[in-house]
């Protein structure tokens, strides 16, 4: 079977290390892989508009925000099909129809909905709109087809619900859908990139990101002001690793070859562990390296985006473009669907 890949993130804000090390940058190594047919990654404005529906134009502003942080870490247009969700009709009928084989039960049951509806405050007052977007993202994932959805792990109750429903049509109608997989990113910390602050998440309501497009001196204050062991009060202190911010970054950024060029005393990350755990090793030096790691990392990221900055309308009609492809094939599953539910009038 062709492996087809669907991604895709919300225009909520411009994207930060969390959402880099989480999903990004092992996207761009897929793309580059050589080993996926088709790869579509999708930028989710209705999606966003689920729970921002009364404030369109911070929705519509970070479309391009997203698309320039899309590619200036290396997502390709010519490899990659980038494209706005809303472009693609499709997808909302897809979600019509998916609709009947889901039931309320088994929305209410799902983790990520659940959590969202704590952190938003809706409680009792949930827009229908939002509380069926998993619905939706089985549509964005199905109407390509798509076997690989490469996602943190705060997406997989999605794609479990996502992979019940195209076993429910199957059954229901006919083998039209294909049912996906996640991919997670191999490193642990990669995984859940904590806030600055320590807290569990990287999240633009906490206030705790580092963006990709910071500047670098933001990103050094940022760094410098990182959560640590709070009980690591003296240089000869013995430290803590666990739940200790700047180390979880340096297990999601740093390589060997960091040190040699930034941290020459230590062969690895194991050996700064180890000192900063007998005692000896202040956070000030721990964070200066991770400050240098990280914009070797982001600078050539950041000098790509200000390439592209001088053209934000080129960067759109990639999109528009990328659109285009998109709704033919969502065109053509939608088809298909159609024939297996038999509404396929007058084809
Ligand atoms: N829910 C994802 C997020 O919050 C965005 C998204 C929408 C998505 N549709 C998708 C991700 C389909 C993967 C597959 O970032």
């Amino acid at each position: 079977m062709k492996k087809i890949i669907l991604t895709g993130d919300r225009p909520t804000g411009k994207l930060h290390v969390g959402h880099y090390a989480g999903s990004l940058k092992q996207r761009v190594e897929l793309q580059n892989s050589g080993e996926f047919e088709d790869i579509y990654i999708m930028i989710a404005d209705a999606q966003a508009l689920t729970d921002n529906f009364d404030n369109p134009e911070k929705v519509r502003s970070n479309i391009s925000e997203v698309a320039l942080d899309y590619m200036s870490c290396g997502l390709d247009p010519q490899k990659s099909n980038l494209f706005i969700q809303s472009y693609v009709s499709e997808l909302t009928e897809l979600t019509f129809y998916y609709m009947n084989l889901v039931t309320l039960s088994r929305l209410k049951r799902n983790p990520t909905v659940k959590a969202e509806i704590g952190l938003r405050g809706f409680n009792t007052s949930i827009p229908v709109g939002f509380f069926t977007y998993p619905i939706s993202q089985t549509a964005d994932i199905t109407a390509f087809k798509a076997t690989t959805v490469p996602v943190g792990d705060d997406q997989l109750p999605m794609i479990e619900q996502a992979r019940e429903i195209v076993r429910s049509f199957n059954s229901t109608y006919d083998e039209v859908l294909v049912e996906p997989q996640a991919l997670l990113p191999g490193n642990e910390a990669c995984l859940r990139l904590p806030g600055i602050d320590g807290t569990a998440k990287m999240s633009k309501s906490l206030g705790n990101c580092i963006y990709l497009s910071d500047h670098p001196d933001d990103i050094r204050k940022k760094v410098m002001s990182m959560y640590t062991d709070p009980g690591h009060i003296r240089v000869d202190d013995p430290g803590k690793l666990e739940g200790n911010t700047v180390f979880t970054y340096l297990d999601a950024f740093c390589r060997d070859e960091h040190f040699e060029r930034h941290l020459p005393e230590y062969a690895n990350l194991e050996e700064l562990k180890g000192h900063y755990t007998r005692g000896g090793l202040g956070d000030v030096k721990v964070k200066k390296f991770l400050y240098a790691v990280l914009m070797e990392e982001l600078e050539p990221i950041q000098a790509k985006r200000h390439e592209l900055e001088k053209d934000v309308p080129a960067v759109m009609e990639i999109l528009h473009q990328g659109g285009i492809r998109a709704r033919e094939t969502a065109a053509k599953t939608l088809a298909e669907v159609k024939h297996a539910m038999k509404i396929d009038y007058f084809e």
